[in-house]
């Protein structure tokens, strides 16, 4: 029996296969009542701080809409840097204890690695990360796999190639971790210093991952299912001559994709800068808009899990 009720959800590794396959069979449900009009008060009387230490448009606004949806309330410092207390130099930890006292559950986004922990262990509520740096962004890699299993119908038997920077993208490490949960055939395409970090990657092959690393991305997807792009993070480079150098290294158009195989799916955690041509939007595999829109009916299922107001 699955039971998410009051716990942090930090990173994408701590997940079960059990836990994200209930996840994302609540969220279908979600997504059916959505389908249905059907107004919910799944959340009524709860309130969600959302913390936002960095930019965000997908992230904050599906999990203010998913509250909203679920006819809960919404607290929001969008700036936190400059406009909340951080400002004056106080600690995630205390910032914690304080939203803890005010809402009933957290998600925060902050430029550095570990301050959704940080956050998390001031704040006796679910505190859930938003994207931690280079870190991980689990909620994200929730409603990916969602987004495979919608597309493709399962989650077996399948091979997904990541592009880009896997380097400095929170996305695809947290998503890597889920794919190996589901046995998925990994393969990783970067430009030459920006690859999967060798760390995560040992972690991901101890876990039983088969993975292939080749910087030909049309030979990657000659054989891939999904592939998975990722736009080069700038914001994490310290030197704009090197962002120069490898931005444009992978760009996806008409003519990649129809050499590479039959159905193959094409996802973007967005906002896609140049990886993917606008003419890609038009064919029928491009599911990275769909793929935002599943943020929604995801963020539902794991807040009211969370807050223990589903089974
Ligand atoms: C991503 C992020 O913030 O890590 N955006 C998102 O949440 N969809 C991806 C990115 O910024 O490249």
């Amino acid at each position: 029996m699955v039971n998410l009720e009051g716990k942090d959800i930090l990173r994408a590794d701590q997940l079960t296969v059990g836990e994200v396959e209930h996840i994302l069979d609540v969220a279908e449900r979600f997504a059916e009542s959505m389908e249905c009009d059907e107004r919910l008060e799944t959340m009524d009387g709860k309130v969600l701080a959302t913390l936002f230490y960095e930019p965000s448009t997908r992230t904050r606004l599906s999990f203010e809409t998913a509250m909203a949806r679920l006819g809960g309330q919404v607290v929001s410092v969008a700036d936190a840097m400059t406009t909340s207390s951080a400002a004056k130099g106080e600690t995630l930890y205390d910032t914690g204890k304080m939203v803890a006292s005010y809402a009933d559950l957290a998600v925060i986004r902050h430029p550095r690695q570990g301050s959704a922990q940080e956050l998390a262990e001031g704040a006796d509520i679910p505190v859930i990360n938003g994207g931690d740096g280079t870190g991980q962004h689990p909620t994200q890699a929730l409603l990916d796999v969602y987004t495979i299993r919608k597309e493709k119908g399962r989650l077996k038997d399948l091979s997904v190639t990541l592009v880009g920077d896997l380097k400095n993208g929170r996305t695809v490490h947290s998503l890597a971790y889920l794919l190996v949960r589901f046995e998925m055939k990994l393969r990783f395409v970067a430009p030459a210093g920006l690859e999967m970090p060798s760390e995560l990657k040992a972690e991901l092959r101890e876990l039983g991952a088969e993975i292939e690393e080749d910087p030909d991305m049309e030979a990657a997807l000659r054989t891939s299912d999904v592939v998975y792009m990722t736009r080069v993070q700038k914001e994490r480079f310290e030197d704009p001559g090197e962002y120069e150098r490898v931005k444009g290294s992978y760009v996806l158009d008409g003519t990649k994709v129809r050499h590479a195989k039959e159905g193959l799916t094409i996802m973007h955690p967005l906002p896609r800068v140049d990886e993917i041509a606008k003419e890609v939007d038009a064919y029928e595999g491009a599911a990275y808009f769909r793929q935002a829109a599943n943020g929604v009916p995801v963020r539902m299922a794991l807040l009211a899990l969370l807050a223990g107001r589903v089974a």
